[in-house]
């Protein structure tokens, strides 16, 4: 089963079973959308829209997303809210959005299921403008050998089996190998960390 079959069966439920872990979470997702800069927005793996209550109305959002039962959930919460926001079926790998077209792109806790996630990195930078900002808020790979081995690496098969996430994903690497790193944040040892990534002017 792909990741999309995975999502798609517990979007419903998405929100319930990320309750516990929203105290952890939902104030680093506010943190990453106070970042945004400029006004055409991107949001890739949008899901069920959990960084939409913290958007503000100045911005012009389009969400993305690969699973339709995510978007459809995603796009009643942004009525509700009154968002300036349009919602695409999309793959990250493959953008339908011609080259420099956002001013920002906002990332949180997608990587780790992507399948091919530098062909996604390179979408992102793609469709940035020159000196456009990415907000990745992802999990990664803990900096504490003992904590890669002791929680993450234990996590590894169920979590494959039930979201296609990879605990151990070093998206961190991968931004900075693309990207001007601005910030890299890390929170708790590492397993979450909040980066802000410049699109190069040139090149
Ligand atoms: C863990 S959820 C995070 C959702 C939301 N961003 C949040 O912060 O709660 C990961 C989301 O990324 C989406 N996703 C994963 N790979 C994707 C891809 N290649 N293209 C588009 N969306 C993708 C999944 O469908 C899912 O909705």
């Amino acid at each position: 089963m792909s990741f999309k079959e995975k999502y798609a069966r517990i979007s419903r439920y998405y929100e319930l079973l990320e309750r516990p872990l929203d105290r952890f979470f939902c104030p680093l997702r506010k943190k990453a959308v106070s970042f945004i800069e400029g006004r055409r927005v991107l949001e890739v793996g949008v899901g069920v829209g959990k960084t939409l209550r913290y958007y503000g109305r100045n911005v012009e959002l389009c969400a993305v997303d690969a699973v339709p039962e995510a978007l459809e959930i995603a796009r009643k919460k942004a009525r509700k809210l009154g968002l300036n926001a349009c919602f695409q079926l999309a793959d990250v790998e493959n953008l339908p959005f011609p080259d420099e077209s956002f001013d920002t792109v906002v990332s949180s806790f997608v990587f780790c299921t992507v399948p091919d996630p530098e062909k996604g990195v390179r979408e992102i930078l793609r469709v940035l403008k020159p000196g456009g900002r990415a907000i990745f808020l992802e999990h990664t790979k803990s900096d504490s050998i003992l904590l890669n081995y002791l929680v993450l690496l234990p996590l590894k098969v169920p979590l494959k089996v039930i979201l296609d996430d990879d605990p151990l994903r070093e998206t961190h690497r991968l931004v900075r190998r693309y990207f001007d790193v601005e910030l890299e944040e890390s929170h708790y040892n590492g397993i979450v960390r909040l980066i802000l990534a410049r699109k190069p002017l040139q090149g």
